[in-house]
Parts: C-alpha cells; sequence; structure tokens
C-alpha cells in the first residue's frame, strides 16, 4: 500500500489536470492528445493497489471470507483493466521516454500481469489455491512496480541522467526488483509462514 502511494498520488493529479483542473505535472503529450486510456489506467491502479494488498491479509481471509471471494472479482476487473490499458498506451503512445527496450519491458510486464490474473482465476476455478496465492503475487507485484520505479527511476535518472538507456533500465529494474521479490515470497517455506501465523501473540489467527 505504501509503496504505491506515490504513483496514486501522482496519477490522482494528472486526473485532476484532465478534468480541467490547475497544471500541476510535467506535461505529458501523449497523454494531452489521447487522456481516455491514461484516466482508465489511474482509476483501475487506484483501486487495484490498496484493494488488492488486503487480498493478501490471511487474517481478513479468516474474517472475512466473503470479502475476499467479491473484492477478488472486482480486482480482477480492475487489475485487468490497469494492465490491458497499460498494453493500450504501450503500443499506441508514441515517443515514450525510454526508446525500444523500455517498450519491450512494458509489452512483456503488461501481457505478464494479465496473463497471471488470468491464471489466478483459473487455478481458483479449479481449487488450487497454492496456484492461485501463486498467479495473484505475480500480478500484484508487476503493478505495484509502479512504486518501486519511483526510487529506481529516482535514483537512475539521478546518477546517470535522463538518456534512453538510463530511462529503460531504471524502470524495468522496478519490474526486475518486485518479480524477484515475488518469487522469492512464492518460494518461501510453508511452515515459515504458518508458524509466523500460528504465534501466540496473535490469538486472532489461532482461531
Ligand atoms: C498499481 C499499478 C500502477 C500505477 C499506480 C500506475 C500509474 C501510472 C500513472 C500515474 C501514469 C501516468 C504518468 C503521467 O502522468 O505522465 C501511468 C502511465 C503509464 N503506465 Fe502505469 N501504473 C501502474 C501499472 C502499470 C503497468 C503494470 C503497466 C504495464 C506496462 C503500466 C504502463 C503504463 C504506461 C505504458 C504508461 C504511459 C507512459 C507514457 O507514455 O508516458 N502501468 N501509470
Amino acid at each position: 500500500m505504501a509503496l504505491s502511494l506515490v504513483p496514486v498520488i501522482a496519477g490522482s493529479l494528472r486526473v485532476l489536470e484532465i478534468a480541467g483542473g490547475p497544471p500541476i505535472l510535467p506535461a505529458n503529450p501523449r497523454i494531452d492528445a489521447v487522456p481516455a486510456p491514461v484516466v482508465v489506467h489511474i482509476i483501475a491502479a487506484a483501486f487495484y493497489a490498496p484493494f488488492g494488498a488486503l487480498q493478501f491479509s490471511a487474517r481478513l481471509r479468516r474474517r472475512q471470507p466473503h470479502w475476499h471471494r467479491r473484492s477478488g472479482r472486482l480486482l480482477v476487473g480492475a487489475g485487468m483493466l490497469v494492465a490491458s490499458s497499460g498494453l493500450w498506451m504501450t503500443l499506441f503512445y508514441t515517443g515514450a521516454p525510454g526508446g525500444a527496450l523500455l517498450w519491450a519491458v512494458r509489452l512483456l510486464v503488461a501481457t505478464a500481469m494479465a496473463a497471471s490474473i488470468v491464471l489466478g482465476v483459473a487455478a481458483v476455478r479449479r481449487r488450487d489455491i497454492a496456484a492461485h496465492r501463486t498467479w495473484m503475487i505475480r500480478a500484484y507485484a508487476l503493478a505495484v512496480a509502479a512504486g518501486t520505479q519511483v526510487f529506481t527511476q529516482g535514483i537512475g535518472e539521478g546518477l546517470f541522467g535522463t538518456s534512453q538507456l538510463s530511462t529503460a533500465v531504471s524502470v524495468s529494474s522496478g519490474w526486475v526488483i518486485n518479480a524477484a521479490i515475488a518469487e522469492w515470497v512464492i518460494r518461501r517455506p510453508a511452515t515459515r509462514r504458518t508458524r509466523r501465523v500460528r504465534t501466540p501473540s496473535a490469538p486472532v489467527a489461532s482461531r
């Protein structure tokens, strides 16, 4: 939730600008020319990022199983909108910073995020909860890399300037870091996760 705060706030300001508010953010000619996809992208991400995080709370799932199911259905839609609008902008917004390298990475990430959501839904429909968890972690990690990129792009461009290569590598690093953390979380031994949940200092979890 904390990670996605900056892009969600920046996105809300962008939507305000598009709605006729005062110009606050640096101009983006692609958004000025065709604003609809970025509006969809930002509104869907503003729902997916905070509420998606809650889906991973074991305590909430135990206490409110209906909440997980109902919000999960909405989040699948929101996640698909984030990925498909990201894909649309990659394909049709021309001249975005980062050149061909970032274009290719975005194509891969948006497709991987959408595919992970589809596989996560397919897994839960066949009651394969382990696979469902795995694919939903992957999709969420790719989405909230927008927050990691605030750091990687800030540091990368601060150190190496704003060339196409530096932008491509620093933005892509955000996705690489989040994907690596997701794979680590997925592969963490289950016993360690269970032990943490069952600790006596967490009385709700032991019900
Ligand atoms: C929680 C997740 C995400 C958030 C909060 C987010 C946020 C944003 C925001 C605020 C913008 C507008 C930037 C501006 O005002 O100039 C944007 C643009 C964009 N986003 Fe995302 N994003 C997310 C996930 C993704 C994903 C997964 C992709 C997949 C590739 C993606 C691809 C793009 C693209 C291609 C643009 C347009 C870039 C340009 O041409 O300037 N985003 N995003």
